[in-house]
């Protein structure tokens, strides 16, 4: 049995991150995703209004939501996972998820990370990007699954 994680801020989920949990839930017995805590990108969604959305856009099946404020390889210890799961993205992606990779690995042997590339359509998408798109008025129903654009779009859109 293979639990795999796949850790990120989901602020908000897009349908980068779904089509990688979808891809990653095909290949991993059980697929935990984790909205955890990046300390250099304050959220502006709660981490409980993230959990809701990947919970209202995420096939539950072999794919569980959950959250962690601490050090993400503790988690991962703790739940006796196998492997992390990343979305790569264009190359400006691979230096960061790169150092997180070998960091996590120095701190749990048995931590192997598995990097899934990002298709076509979300290579160039980011929750930043769709956040700024909402702030402004602009259209984000191609990035943002319906289930959650109209909780996204107004709580983003300046008034
Ligand atoms: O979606 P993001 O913001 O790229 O995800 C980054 C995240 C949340 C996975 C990373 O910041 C993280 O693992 N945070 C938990 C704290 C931690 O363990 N930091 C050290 C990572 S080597």
């Amino acid at each position: 049995m293979k639990t795999a994680v796949y850790p990120g801020s989901f602020d908000p989920v897009t349908y980068g991150h779904i089509d990688i949990i979808e891809r990653a839930a095909k290949l991993f017995d059980k697929v935990i995703v984790l909205v955890s805590m990046n300390p250099v990108k304050p959220a502006d969604f709660s981490t409980s209004e993230r959990v809701n959305f990947l919970e209202r856009c995420v096939k539950p099946g072999n794919v569980v939501i959950d959250s962690h404020t601490g050090l993400f390889i503790d988690y991962f210890k703790e739940k006796n996972a196998d492997v992390i799961v990343k979305g790569l993205r264009a190359m400006s992606d691979f230096e960061y998820e790169f150092q997180m990779a070998l960091l996590n690995k120095d701190m749990c042997h048995t931590a192997e990370t598995i990097f899934l590339s990002a298709n076509a359509a979300s290579m160039f998408l980011s929750s930043s990007a769709v956040k700024q798109i909402a702030m402004f008025g602009g259209d984000i129903s191609a990035f943002v699954h319906h289930a959650i654009l109209s909780d996204v779009t107004s709580k983003l859109k300046i008034k």
